[in-house]
C-alpha cells in the first residue's frame, strides 16, 4: 500500500494552481446523463472520485472520453441500469445519479452511497424531495429503488440546508411537470456552478445561491460547455500550508470569497496576506495568536477546512477552540496530532481545545478520512523529522496532484 513519506520544516516558495472543486466535479459528472447529446465540462480535477464516477457512467453506457481536466460525456445512448454496490459505495457522491436517473427514466434502482465516515450521513431529506416529486421508494438493506409514473413540480422544504439534497432535488426537479421550489436550501458555490451547468444545458432554475431555488421543468436537455469553479476547499488547505509555511507562496487560480471566512479566521490569528482578484499570497509566516472556529453552512467557516486548520493552530499562541456543528464524526485526526506533540482536548460538545504553540515530531501517522488526511499531511509538512501517512487513499479522493504541487514549491514529500 502507498503512503507518503514527508521530511518536515521546510518554507515553501512559488505559486501553487488550485484545480476544479471536487464537491462540484462529483455533481456535475452525473448531472450530464440528464442531457440528450453531449457535454463538455472543463477543469474537471483529478482525483479518484471522479474516477469512480467515470466508471458509473460507462456502466450506464454513456459515452465518456476523458483528456486531462476536460471530460466529454455523450448521454445519448444511457441505459438505465442498476449500478452495482461496489461502485456506489467507492463515493458519497454516487447519490447524485438517484436524482438524475429520476429524471431522466423516472426509475432508479441502485445501492446505498460510500464516502468517508465523518458522521452518520443520512439521505432521508433526499428522499423525501424525491417523493414529493411523485417517486415511490423501496429500500431493502442496503438496495434502493425508486419509481415515479410522472414526476410533477412541488414545495419542498428542507429541514437541514443540506448540500446533497438541494443539488439532488434539482437533479430531479428540471424534467420534472410544472414548478419545484426548494426552501431553506443549501447555498454553497458548487450548488450555483451545478445550476449554471443545468442552465446551459437549457433548464430554468433561478434562486440557486439563495435559499430558495425555484425550478420550472423542461421536456429537453441540450448540449454544452461549462467550467468547474474553483475548490475552495483545495484552496483552503493551501492557505492554511502557506500561513504555517509561505516563504513567498501564492495559492493561484481561486475565488477569494468563496473563503472568505477562513481568510478572516487567518487574519485575526495574525496572519499576513495580499488578496488578489484571483490569488493570495504569504511572503513570510508571523507570530500567531490563538483563534475561536464554528464550523456552520456556507457562508459559514466549512466543516471541511476544521480538520486541515488544527495544525494551524498548534502553532497559535494560546487556546483555540474548534467547534464542529455539521457532523458528529470529525475529530479522528486528533489522536495522530496529539502522538506528534500536540496538546489537543475534545469535549463533549464536539469542540477541540488546542494549547498552542507546540512543537510537532514526525512519525508514522494514518488518514482516516480525506480532510482528517489533509489534516495529518499540513502536521507532516511543519514537524520536525520524517512522518509517513498510510491509507492515502482517502487524500487521492480529494486532493489533484497533490505530491506534485507541494514538491514544486520545495516541500519534500514522496509517494511511497
Ligand atoms: C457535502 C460535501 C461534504 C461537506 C458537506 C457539508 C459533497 C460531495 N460533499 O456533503 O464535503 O462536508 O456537504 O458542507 O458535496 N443531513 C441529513 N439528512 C440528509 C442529508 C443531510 O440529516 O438527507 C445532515 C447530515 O447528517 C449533516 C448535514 O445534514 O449533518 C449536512 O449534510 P450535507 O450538506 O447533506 O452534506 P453532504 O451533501 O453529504
Amino acid at each position: 500500500m502507498s503512503k507518503f513519506k514527508i521530511e518536515g520544516g521546510n518554507l515553501l516558495r512559488g505559486v501553487i494552481n488550485i484545480s476544479g472543486a471536487k464537491n462540484s466535479a462529483v455533481a456535475l459528472i452525473p448531472a450530464a446523463i440528464l442531457c440528450d447529446e453531449e457535454t463538455t465540462i472543463m477543469n474537471v480535477p483529478e482525483i479518484s472520485d471522479v474516477d469512480s464516477l467515470e466508471e458509473i457512467l460507462m456502466c450506464l453506457n454513456a459515452d465518456v472520453k476523458r483528456e486531462k481536466n476536460t471530460v466529454i460525456i455523450d448521454s445519448k445512448n444511457v441505459e438505465n441500469k442498476i449500478i452495482p454496490e461496489e461502485l456506489s459505495v467507492k463515493l458519497r457522491a454516487s447519490y447524485y445519479f438517484m436524482g438524475a436517473l429520476l429524471g431522466k427514466f423516472h426509475k432508479v434502482e441502485m445501492y446505498f452511497p460510500g464516502g468517508c465516515s465523518i458522521g452518520e450521513r443520512p439521505i432521508d431529506l433526499h428522499l423525501k424531495g424525491f417523493e414529493k416529486l411523485g417517486a415511490t421508494i423501496s429500500e431493502e438493506g442496503s438496495y434502493i429503488k425508486l419509481e415515479a409514473k410522472e414526476l410533477k413540480g412541488n414545495k419542498i422544504y428542507l429541514d437541514i440546508p443540506s448540500v446533497g439534497a438541494t443539488i439532488n432535488i434539482m437533479l430531479a426537479a428540471v424534467k420534472a411537470k410544472g414548478k419545484t421550489v426548494i426552501e431553506n436550501a443549501a447555498q454553497e458555490p458548487e450548488i450555483v456552478n451545478v445550476a449554471t451547468y443545468l442552465n446551459n444545458m437549457g433548464a430554468k432554475i433561478t434562486g440557486a445561491g439563495t435559499s430558495i431555488i425555484k425550478i420550472e421543468g423542461v421536456n429537453t436537455l441540450k448540449g454544452c460547455f461549462h467550467e468547474v469553479i474553483p475548490d475552495r476547499i483545495e484552496a483552503g488547505t493551501y492557505l492554511i500550508i502557506a500561513a504555517l509555511l509561505g516563504n513567498d507562496l501564492t495559492i493561484n487560480k481561486i475565488i477569494p470569497s468563496h473563503i472568505e471566512s477562513l481568510i478572516s479566521k487567518l487574519k485575526e490569528a495574525g496572519v499576513k496576506m495580499e488578496v488578489g482578484e484571483d490569488y493570495i499570497t504569504v511572503k513570510e509566516v508571523g507570530n500567531y495568536k490563538a483563534v475561536k472556529v464554528k464550523t456552520l453552512v456556507y457562508p459559514g467557516f466549512p466543516t471541511d477546512l476544521q480538520q486541515p486548520l488544527i495544525p494551524f493552530l498548534t502553532q497559535c499562541n494560546g487556546l483555540s477552540k474548534v467547534t464542529e456543528t455539521i457532523w458528529e464524526n470529525r475529530f479522528q485526526n486528533i489522536p495522530d496530532t496529539i502522538r506528534m506533540g500536540a496538546n489537543i482536548k475534545v469535549n463533549e460538545n464536539r469542540t477541540a481545545i488546542i494549547r498552542g504553540k507546540t512543537k510537532l515530531t514526525g512519525c508514522d501517522v494514518s488518514a482516516t478520512d480525506l480532510r482528517g488526511g489533509a489534516s495529518m499531511l499540513i502536521c507532516g509538512l511543519i514537524a520536525e523529522g520524517t512522518t509517513t501517512i498510510d491509507n492515502i487513499k482517502y487524500i487521492l479522493r480529494g486532493y489533484d496532484n497533490i505530491v506534485e504541487k507541494l514538491k514544486e514549491v520545495g516541500a519534500k514529500i514522496e509517494l511511497i
